[in-house]
């Protein structure tokens, strides 16, 4: 591999990196704004120019490639300097200055590279700036929408509509200074990952309808954790400002989501701001529901579930739960002597978010279904599996139905499942949404929400990765851990009392696909399991 020196720091690359990703190596950062590592390189905003040893001009980092030994290249240098504050200053001639009232202000690469690389004045005094009248808020879809003045004309957003997303809504239309984004006649900017323009336009021009406005970026508190809205499991940042969750973007990982991350997705943000479950109810002998406290609850569960035959009583999982509650909850059945403990499968449609190794899709509405399997809630041919109690009279067989509730939207939801597994002589609900399965049950256990529990998901690849929590549950509210672990501890005393970590410790005892993980361990990116199993995760 070549070695080349920057500012002064030796280091090896590939043949064919550029000099942005080079100098990123080395620890130097190159500005740019055209530019990104997933697009074609254009060499038009001409932020990146470099002095290389040798050149009589200089060059921009990102169209050369290192390709021998020996390259010596400046960032730190004064003609470097100098071009940059040209550069800043022409871009900043014409653009509007409206960081008050934008919403990329804070997260804006214009505001950055002024701030590092620009100069205090302009030597510029046009009595007016170019303006695009009529242009300052155009929807170009249904997520986006386009301030014509701010744009800096890079072509990331076509470039992405062209070569990732291959949908080709947007274009550049008319030439020179009044050169203009848009969409194609009788088009709108309406693909599956259309928000990711928002992420990659390095100003404002491009807003997202869901957040414009919705909150100022610097007020957020940013976790890194995963989509749940399918099994592809996308890598994001929860975002959110006192436990109100404002937007998720996505967090890079090469080997799922790349940079990207579907509209849908996004759209689940709000899922957790509905209608929760707050303190733990119990329908009592007159039939009137009771606010009851968390020991009554339990209490009443645990005499339920004692009272029954073990094969009248059926444990049933929506795919949102995660690999250790999953686990838990196999344990529980286990613990009461019943078959009868499976996950539902929710097919969906088709999600597919590309990435350089071949892309990922899935067709599941729930982020963990395989690792629910695979800690144990098997499809299996048990009586009364997910399938008889979803789909059939199942339920009807049950004295006791412990469900554990999915997010809203979920099949369990529907009117006519909802009567089918009511049908159950006692039916107990672990979960976080006030939904119209909970409002039935006899007992409900308030449980924490997706974005208020830490856990690892399985996604489409078998690709185990790790969700975290971003802020506590309201009061009154346990974890689903919590919940099924001191169900559990009081007929096995043993497996009370645990956390994520411990629980997944006893998981990769009896599993062998985990076997040798740590939840601590687990890396950012993931890590495939049929790698860790040497097999198939399915037959562990
Ligand atoms: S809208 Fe944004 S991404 Fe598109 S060309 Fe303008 S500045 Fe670049
Ligand atoms: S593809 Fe699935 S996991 Fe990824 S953002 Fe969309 S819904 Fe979420
Ligand atoms: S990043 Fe090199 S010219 Fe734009």
């Amino acid at each position: 591999m070549p070695r080349l020196t920057i500012d002064g720091r030796t280091v090896e690359v590939e043949a064919g990196t550029n000099l942005i990703e080079a100098a990123a190596a080395a620890g130097v950062q190159i500005p740019h704004y055209c530019y990104h590592p997933r697009l074609s390189i254009v060499g038009q905003c001409r932020m990146c120019l470099v002095k290389i040893e040798g050149m009589p001009k200089l060059q921009t980092g990102c169209t050369t490639q290192v390709m021998k030994d020996g390259m010596v290249v400046l960032v730190d240098d004064d003609e470097v300097r100098a071009a940059q504050e040209g550069i800043m200053e022409f871009l900043l001639i014409n653009h509007p200055l409206d960081c008050p009232i934008c919403d990329q202000a804070g997260e804006c690469g214009l505001q950055d590279y002024s701030f590092k690389h620009g100069q205090a004045f302009s030597r510029f005094e046009y009595a007016e700036k170019r303006t695009y009248s009529g242009k300052e808020r155009i929807p170009l879809g249904s997520e986006v929408v386009l301030n014509m003045n701010r744009c800096i004309q890079c072509t990331r957003c076509v470039r992405f509509t062209e070569e990732i997303s291959r949908t080709g809504e947007l274009g550049l239309f008319q030439r020179g200074a009044r050169t203009e984004i848009g969409v194609f006649p009788g088009k709108e900017l309406s693909n599956e990952l259309s928000t990711c323009v928002v992420d990659i336009c390095p100003v404002g021009a491009l807003t997202s309808t869901r957040f414009r406005f919705a909150e100022r970026v610097w007020n957020l508190d940013k976790i890194p954790s995963l989509c749940s809205g399918c099994d592809v499991g996308c890598n994001i940042t929860i975002e959110h400002r006192r436990g109100v969750v404002r937007r998720y973007k996505p967090r890079t990982n090469p080997a799922v989501n790349d940079h990207w991350m579907c509209d849908f997705g996004r759209s689940t943000f709000g899922r957790s701001a509905g209608s929760r479950l707050t303190v733990p109810t119990v329908i009592r002998d007159d039939g009137r529901r009771a606010a009851v406290s968390w020991k009554e609850a339990l209490d009443a569960a645990i005499e339920r579930l004692g009272r029954a035959e073990a094969e009248e009583i059926a444990i049933l999982a929506t795919g949102c739960v995660t690999t250790e509650e999953a686990f838990l909850l196999s344990r529980l059945a286990e613990a009461l002597g019943t078959t009868n403990k499976s996950v539902l499968r929710e097919v969906d449609r088709k999600r597919e978010i590309p990435n350089p190794v071949g892309g990922v899709s899935g067709d599941e509405a729930t982020p963990n279904r395989r690792g629910a399997e695979l800690a144990g809630l098997h499809p299996g041919d048990q009586r009364l599996r997910a399938d008889e109690l979803v789909e059939r009279d199942g339920a009807s067989q049950c004295r006791v139905l412990v469900i554990a509730d999915g997010d809203p939207g979920s099949r369990l939801h529907a009117p006519e499942v909802v009567e089918r597994l009511r049908r159950s002589s006692s039916l107990i609900v672990i979960g976080w949404a006030d939904s119209p399965l909970a409002a039935v049950a006899d007992i409900v256990l308030p449980a924490a929400s997706h974005v208020e529990r830490d856990g690892t998901f399985v996604n489409s690849q078998y690709r185990l990765q790790r969700a975290n929590k971003a802020f506590p549950s309201p009061t009154g509210v346990r974890s689903s851990l919590a919940i099924v672990g001191e169900l559990l501890g009081s007929f096995k005393e043993d497996w009370s009392g645990l956390n994520e970590q411990a629980v997944f410790a006893r998981l990769a005892e009896h599993v062998g696909a985990f076997s040798g993980l740590t939840f601590d361990t687990i890396p950012a990116e993931g890590i495939g399991l049929q790698m860790v199993a040497g097999g198939a995760p399915d037959s562990a």
